[in-house]
């Protein structure tokens, strides 16, 4: 059992991973504290780190400072009004309009396995693979009950958390905070890695000091946002890729979070992550509960690239629930960029054709096909083919493509809804706005209120109708606009603040019904590019499309970034055309596959416009991607070289499980003058093993791979990319 109750002198629960220990100490007053995460132990442990014998003292002893005591002691689940001044996680209103919040252990359950989150995506194991501790604390004024789940997912290194509260009592609470995940530890000159970023330029990776007080990311879009990200990481300031300590925290969820580390007075760090608490409230009625959603914690020891790993392997077996995710998936040609709303049948039939003919395997009909919409400003909510431009209908078009020797796959905005549609002038009261306010609008569209279970029947079964009625293979489920106005002319004046929370646990029960009518359908989500690119969206969909920015060198940060915590397979990623819609950059076709490689694998483009010598290189990067999907899914990943430091190269490695394989990818970004060969040191091989460089007759033992490294040679210009592909030799 990765988990055990150590009840001697002291009551201590022990989390084991095979490389972490996490350790929770009830104190004698029977708050529960945290003492220990960080290297496996495998001795004894205590829980003298609790400092309950240091000033101050714990109440017991001391009672005239327990402000002293509560204000510095490592809290497990920290609440607030009672003393804590630091960040609290809960807080939670009564009748009489009072917060302060006091939970003391009550009791305990450890069992193998993990249970569901009811409503909620959250990863899974069974029995051998995971174990939980429940712990039930309360506060007995509020006749609280607050249950912190942990499930240790000892092979992968993972402990995950999530917390349950429970009315007992017979008044209405309002839970006004409540997040997932509380780490309290002594500062170890942490820095704080998280992922920042904007439209088209998602997820670059941001490390900086701590200083004293709150540092955070966090979004109030009412999605995780291309913004900022529900992760952080603590890593102490000399950790690299191979070495030095790491803290992930991972939010599980698709809405508004929270994600902050707080360096206090006493040098101690309290990190936390969960919902966002503002806008958010949530009345829990008598016996009511109410389940906050799942983080995920990772520690390394080993530098970044094992916290990396960890969350790469944990994803990929214990959260990403498609039958497709240990599959190739087609590769993919979409419309969007090669004709914006400007086609009909015939011109995407033309580009399947031409698809076709260059190997490619699907055809993705992007927006612009239901309705009138032929530009942005209206038709969404109208879910109804248009045969002006599908002629024949959507069947036939389905079938025609087929024929051709191409699957079929569509795009959806399920949760819109256009001023300029019949759905609003029938409805307007289904978009989310504030009574008496004029809604704002953004990319000239208003957001469903989803939740309303009318709106989602009728979302959906508009959703389900056009999948039954033809043969599709994949659908792009996208969401253009942030929440704003929030609204509903549903709930009253005292739920208003659970909108948020309801929208997004509408947007997963959308899906959830989709994929259970429709099990073997390959979803990908997709946010305006990748503003809900975050863990809660991969139990739906194995990949989600990382950015609307396809030119090779701005991808090199966005995946660089997305790398650091997702797994190759779910990173969608295309070739699109030059020069870049994005940013003007001319880049070569070859240097665009390789970068498209290192994801879900497409086109962005139109090939039959597009230059014949790009166009002859396909069917080339369609042979690398069939070699290479398998290692590139399912291998580990080694972060080798970054351009965001370098400022001229980035590099990247993919080993398989067996260590046997390894592929290289390296982008040289410029050119340097006088620049000779450049040496790059792998990782993750066998030291002992000889590596054949496919294509060469050049062999390297592992060690010298690792420890003198690589040449790169002869490269000459810039945005230039060689893969080198080495096979051990046995
Ligand atoms: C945003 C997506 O990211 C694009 O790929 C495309 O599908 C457009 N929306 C269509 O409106």
């Amino acid at each position: 059992m990765a988990i055990r109750f150590i009840e001697n002198d002291k009551r201590i629960f022990r989390l084991d991973t095979d490389d972490s220990t996490y350790l929770i100490g009830i104190c004698r007053e029977g708050y529960l504290g945290h003492i220990y995460y960080g290297d496996r132990l495998y001795g004894e442990v205590d829980d003298y780190l609790l400092r309950t014998e240091e000033a101050p003292y714990t109440p017991s002893i001391n009672k005239r400072d327990k402000i002293a005591f509560l204000d510095s002691f490592p809290m497990e689940f920290s609440t607030g009004g009672i003393g804590d001044f630091r960040e609290s996680c809960l807080k939670v209103r009564n009748e009489g309009g009072n917060s302060g919040c006091e939970l003391f252990f009550h009791s305990y359950n450890i069992y193998k396995g993990k249970k569901k989150l009811e409503g909620l995506p959250a990863s899974f194991g069974n029995e051998n693979e995971v174990d939980t501790l429940e712990i039930v604390c309360e506060d007995s004024v509020l006749k609280l009950r607050v249950i912190l789940s942990y499930s240790v997912f000892e092979k992968e290194n993972v402990i995950t958390r999530s917390v349950r509260l429970e009315n007992k009592g017979n008044e209405k609470l309002k839970i006004e905070k409540v997040y997932s995940a509380c780490l309290d530890m002594d500062n170890q000159d942490f820095e704080m890695i998280s992922l920042c970023g904007s439209w088209e330029r998602e997820r670059h990776i941001q490390r900086v000091p701590l200083h004293y007080g709150k540092q955070l990311v966090s979004s109030i879009r009412g999605e995780s946002s291309h913004q900022e990200h529900p992760f952080l990481a603590l890593a102490t300031k000399e950790t690299t890729q191979t070495q030095g300590r790491i803290y992930g925290m991972h939010f599980v969820y698709s809405g508004n979070f929270i994600a902050q580390a707080e360096l206090t007075p006493y040098d101690s760090i309290r990190a936390v992550i969960g919902i966002n608490s503002e806008e958010f409230s949530w009345n829990l009625h008598p016996g009511e509960s109410f389940q906050a959603p799942e983080a995920v914690m990772v520690y390394s020891g080993d530098g970044i690239g094992k916290m990396t790993r960890s969350y790469h392997t944990f994803y990929r077996k214990h959260l990403i629930r498609s039958p497709y995710k240990n599959k190739m998936r087609p590769i993919l040609i979409n419309n969007w960029e090669a004709t914006f709303f400007d086609f009909d049948s015939e011109k995407l039939l033309s580009i399947a054709k031409e698809a076709k003919k260059y190997g490619i395997e699907m055809l993705v009909m992007d927006d612009g096909w239901f309705g009138k919409r032929n530009n942005d400003n209206c038709s969404l909510g109208d879910w109804i083919v248009n045969t002006d431009k599908i002629t024949g209908g959507l069947k036939k078009l389905a079938d025609d493509v087929n024929k051709i020797g191409l699957k079929f796959g569509i795009w959806f905005e399920p949760e819109m809804i256009s001023p300029d549609s019949d759905l609003y002038r029938k409805h307007p009261d289904w978009a989310i706005a504030i009574k008496g306010r004029e809604a704002a609008l953004s990319r000239q569209q208003y957001v469903l209120d989803l939740s309303r279970s009318e709106i989602r029947d009728y979302i959906y079964e508009a959703v389900a109708s056009i999948l039954r009625s033809a043969n599709i293979f994949y659908v792009k489920w996208d969401m253009n606009r942030q929440l704003s106005d929030l609204g509903s002319s549903y709930l009253d004046a005292e739920s208003q603040q659970e909108l948020f929370h309801r929208y997004v646990l509408g947007v997963y029960e959308l899906q959830e019904r989709l994929l259970t009518e429709f099990p073997y359908l390959l979803l990908e989500n997709c946010s305006g590019g990748g503003a809900r690119f975050d863990p809660g969206m991969l139990y739906y969909s194995p990949q989600i499309w990382c950015s609307d920015d396809s030119d090779a060198i701005e991808r090199l940060a966005i995946q660089e970034g997305t790398a650091l915590i997702y797994p190759l397979s779910v990173i969608g990623a295309h070739v699109s055309d030059c020069p870049s819609h994005s940013v003007g950059r001319i880049t070569p076709f070859e240097t665009r596959g390789h970068v498209a490689l290192a994801g879900s694998f497409g086109y962005e483009l139109d090939i039959t416009k597009i230059p014949k010598e790009d166009r002859e290189q396909i069917p080339n990067q369609v042979e690398l991607y069939h070699k290479y999907n398998d290692l590139i899914r399912e291998g580990d990943y080694y972060r080798i070289a970054s351009y965001r430091e370098n400022h001229l190269y980035d590099c990247w490695s993919v080993v398989s499980e067996e260590k046997e394989e390894v592929l290289v990818t390296y982008v040289q970004v410029l050119a340097r003058p006088n620049q000779r060969s450049r040496r790059i040191l792998l990782q993750g091989l066998k030291t002992e093993s000889y590596y054949w460089l496919e294509g060469t007759d050049e062999i390297y033992t592992g060690e010298m791979l690792m420890n003198a490294g690589f040449l790169i040679k002869g490269l000459l210009g810039d945005f230039r990319s060689r893969l080198y592909h080495f096979l051990e030799k046995k």
